[in-house]
């Protein structure tokens, strides 16, 4: 299952990074191309999601569960996985029921930053799988300073969690504050 495995990854991973492009892109232009880009959004994001499953799906057949349960890359490559999938399936449903409302104000940042993490956890997830595999990168001295060793670290760490807590913190603070802002918005229009 692993040369599987290895053909899947690159569609889940090729395409999230193109959704991240298109996501900046639209957050920070109003432009016809921009506008066209945002309309390829929900089946570029759908696609994405099938072929995470499917990755992932054979991902777990690819070594015994014994075996990857019980170290520490193994494990936290699987829960990245699973995270990145998360937050890539939020984007795809905000921006499914949400429409194009999703660009309103600081809606936007939103997006942006939502894109921003699910390519951060989508990077550590690919790294972590290089590292099974005994594929170095540069990544993993960057995880260091959180107090994430690759090789060793069997829970996420601490200041990891706090990092992550930070930032879902924020994020839920700018969409308290963009849909004030809606609201804000449909009021001055419903009374003029
Ligand atoms: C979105 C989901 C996933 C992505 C993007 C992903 C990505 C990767 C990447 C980039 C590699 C390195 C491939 C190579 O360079 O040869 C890899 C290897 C690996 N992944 Fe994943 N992975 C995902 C989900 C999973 C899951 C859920 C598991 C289950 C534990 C898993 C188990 C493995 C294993 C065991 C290897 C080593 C394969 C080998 O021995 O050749 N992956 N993965």
């Amino acid at each position: 299952m692993a040369a599987y495995h290895v053909v899947l990854v690159h569609f889940p991973i090729a395409l999230w990074m193109t959704a991240t492009l298109a996501i900046l892109w639209r957050a920070v232009s109003d432009g016809a191309l921009a506008k066209a880009i945002d309309r390829a959004l929900v089946p570029l994001l759908t696609i994405g999601l099938l072929s995470g499953i499917a990755a992932f799906a054979v991902g777990l057949m690819v070594w015994p569960w014994e075996t990857v349960s019980s170290t520490p890359m193994g494990r936290n490559h699987m829960l990245l996985a699973s995270w990145t999938i998360a937050y890539w399936a939020l984007l795809l449903v905000t921006r499914w029921l949400q429409g194009e409302a999703v660009w309103d104000g600081m809606m936007r940042w939103v997006m942006a930053g939502l894109a921003i993490l699910g390519s951060v956890l989508l990077g550590i997830t690919g790294t972590l799988g290089g590292h099974l595999v005994g594929i170095y990168t540069q990544v993993s001295d960057a995880l260091r300073p959180l107090g994430w060793e690759v090789y060793t670290t069997f829970y996420v760490p601490t200041f990891t969690l706090a990092a992550i807590g930070v930032v879902a913190v924020l994020l839920i603070g700018l969409g308290v504050w963009a849909s004030k802002e809606r609201h804000a918005k449909v009021g001055s229009y419903s009374a003029s």
